[in-house]
C-alpha cells in the first residue's frame, strides 16, 4: 500500500482516481490545485504524486518544481492533454517520472502507477544500500561493522585529531593495541614513532629505566647514557599497555610526567621536556583498583581524560563472520595458499560460543583450523572441544538447545567423551578409579574408551603422574 496525492481541478477526475486507486489498496488524498497539494505535502510525505498540468492557482509544472525540492524521493506522474504537450516536455526536464495522456484508459493508468511504485521501491532500496555501504566494515586493520564498532571508529577518529591522553579499556584480546596503533596512525603524529611498552612485563626498576632512560653510572651496568622510550617516542605516541600493573611508586613518577611533560633519566638531574602523546590501556577495572588503593586516584583521572571502551566479542556477535573472513584471508596470505572456506556449521559454532579470549581467541581458533584442515572448506571437527561443547544455556541449568537445532548424537558423544577424559585426568589414568567416578564397570569404561579411541591416553596420564611423583 502506498500513499498517493492526486491534484486535479476537475472534480470528476479526482473522484475517479480516488476510487480507482483506493480499490487498488492505496491511501489517496485528492486536492484541487497545486497550492493545496503543497500544503498536503507539508503535513505528510507521499510516495507518489499524480498531477494535472493545467490547474488554477499553482499549476502542475510549478508544483513539480517545488515537489522535487521538498520530496526528492517522491515519484511524480504528470497528466497531460494534447494542448499541454509543450509543458510535458518541460516537466520531463524537471524530473517527472512518467506521463499519462488524457483521456486515459483506467487499466493503463493502473499499470503506470504500479511501475512508478516499483521504481520507488528500488529507489528507496538503493538509498538504504548506500547507507549500509557507508557504514564501514573496518577502520584500517580493525574489522567489524556492528554498531558498537562504528562507535569505536568514531571515537578513534575524534581522539586521533588531538593530543590528549587516551585510556583504552577492554577485556583481553579485544584489540586494545590495534586501536592504540590506529589512533597513532590517524593522528598528525603518524610519521613519528609509535612505541609500545608492556608495563606488566618489567620489574619496577627496569620499567623506570626503560621509560625514562638512565645516565652513565646510575647503577651497575649503566656504562653509558641511554635514552628512554619516552624520548624515543618524541613527537610520536607512547603506548603504555597494562597500565594497571604499574607499581604505586612508578605511578607517582608517571603522574609527574603527565603533569609536567618532562622526564628525568634515572640517576640524572637534567629535566628533559618531552612531546609524546600517551595512550594507555588496561584490561583491569581501574576504578575498582582506585577504591582498593591499588591505583592512584589522581593518576586515574589524568589518564582517563578520554576513556575508550572496547566491547567484548560476545556483545557484538554480528562481527564474527567478518572477522572470520578477515583471518581466513590473513592466514591464506601468510601461507601463500588460497583462502579456505568455512562451512555454515562452523560459522554457527563460532557465533554460538562466548569468546572469553575475544578476538585473539577467534584468531587463534581460525589459525589452528586452517592448519589442520586439509580440504578446501573448514569442517567443524577442526574446532577445539571447548567450542564444540559450548552451550550457552547450560550455565543457567537450562537445556542446551540452540535455535538452529542440535546434532544430538554428536553432542552426546562429545559430552560422553569429555566426561571420560575428565575422569581419567582426575584419577591420573587409573581405569578402576575412573570407572568408579563414572558409576560404571571397568569393562564398560574400556568399551567407551575404545569407542573414542582414547584408551592409549590412560597410559600417558599414568606416565605423566609418575614423572611428577618421581
Ligand atoms: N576488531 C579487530 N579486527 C581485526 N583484528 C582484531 C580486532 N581486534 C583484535 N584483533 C586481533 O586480535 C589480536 C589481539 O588484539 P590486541 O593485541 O590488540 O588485543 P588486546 O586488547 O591488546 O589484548 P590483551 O589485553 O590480551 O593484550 C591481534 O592479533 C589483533 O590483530
Ligand atoms: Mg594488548
Amino acid at each position: 500500500m502506498a500513499k498517493l496525492l492526486v491534484a486535479d481541478d476537475e472534480r470528476s477526475m479526482r473522484e475517479l482516481l480516488e476510487l480507482v486507486f483506493k480499490r487498488e489498496g492505496h491511501q489517496v488524498t485528492a486536492v484541487s490545485n497545486g497550492r493545496e497539494a503543497l500544503e498536503a505535502m507539508q503535513k505528510t510525505s507521499f510516495d507518489l504524486l499524480i498531477t494535472d498540468v493545467k490547474m488554477p492557482d499553482v499549476g502542475g509544472i510549478e508544483l513539480l518544481r517545488s515537489a522535487r525540492e521538498q520530496a526528492p524521493e517522491m515519484m511524480v506522474i504528470m497528466m497531460t492533454a494534447f494542448a499541454t504537450i509543450n509543458s510535458a516536455r518541460e516537466a520531463f526536464k524537471l524530473g517527472a517520472d512518467d506521463f499519462i495522456q488524457k483521456p486515459f484508459d483506467v487499466d493503463e493508468f493502473k499499470l503506470v502507477v504500479r511501475k512508478a511504485l516499483e521504481k520507488l521501491d528500488l529507489r528507496q532500496e538503493n538509498a538504504l544500500l548506500k547507507r549500509e555501504l557507508l557504514k564501514r566494515g573496518n577502520l584500517g586493520d580493525i574489522i567489524g561493522r556492528s554498531p558498537q564498532m562504528q562507535a569505536v571508529y568514531q571515537m578513534v577518529e575524534t581522539v586521533a585529531a588531538n593530543s590528549s591522553t587516551v585510556l583504552i579499556v577492554g577485556e583481553s584480546g579485544t584489540g586494545k593495541e590495534l586501536v592504540a596503533r590506529a589512533i597513532h596512525s590517524l593522528s598528525p603524529r603518524r610519521d613519528r614513532a609509535f612505541v609500545s611498552v608492556n608495563c606488566g612485563a618489567f620489574t619496577e626498576t627496569l620499567l623506570e629505566s626503560e621509560l625514562f632512560g638512565y645516565v652513565k653510572g646510575a647503577f651497575t651496568g649503566a656504562q653509558s647514557n641511554r635514552k628512554g622510550l619516552f624520548e624515543a617516542a618524541e613527537g610520536g605516541t607512547i603506548f603504555l599497555d597494562e597500565i594497571g600493573e604499574m607499581s604505586l611508586t612508578m605511578q607517582v613518577k608517571l603522574l609527574r610526567v603527565l603533569q609536567e611533560r618532562r622526564i628525568r633519566r634515572v640517576g640524572g638531574t637534567e629535566e628533559i621536556a618531552i612531546d609524546t602523546r600517551i595512550v594507555a590501556a588496561t584490561h583491569r577495572d581501574l576504578e575498582k583498583m582506585v577504591k582498593a588503593g591499588e591505583f592512584r586516584e589522581d593518576l586515574f583521572y589524568r589518564v582517563s581524560v578520554i576513556p575508550l571502551e572496547l566491547p567484548p566479542l560476545r556483545d557484538r556477535k554480528a562481527d564474527i563472520r567478518d572477522l572470520t573472513q578477515h583471518f581466513l584471508d590473513k592466514f591464506a596470505r601468510l601461507t601463500g595458499q588460497a583462502a579456505k572456506l568455512c562451512s555454515e556449521e562452523v560459522l554457527r559454532y563460532l557465533e554460538e560460543y562466548d569468546w572469553p579470549g575475544n578476538v585473539r581467541e577467534l584468531e587463534n581458533t581460525i589459525e589452528r583450523a586452517v592448519a589442520l584442515e586439509m580440504s578446501e572448506e573448514i569442517q567443524s571437527q577442526r574446532l577445539p572441544e571447548r567450542i564444540l561443547r559450548y552451550s550457552p544455556k547450560k550455565a543457567n541449568g537450562e537445556l542446551y538447545f540452540p535455535d538452529n537445532g542440535v546434532d544430538l548424537e554428536k553432542y552426546l558423544s562429545e559430552l560422553e567423551k569429555s566426561y571420560l577424559l575428565e575422569a581419567l585426568r582426575r584419577t591420573n589414568g587409573n581405569q578402576t578409579k575412573a570407572a568408579t567416578l563414572l558409576h560404571m564397570t571397568v569393562r564398560s569404561l574400556r568399551h567407551c574408551l575404545d569407542k573414542y579411541e582414547i584408551r592409549h591416553l590412560t597410559g600417558q596420564l599414568r606416565e605423566v603422574a609418575a614423572q611428577h611423583r618421581g
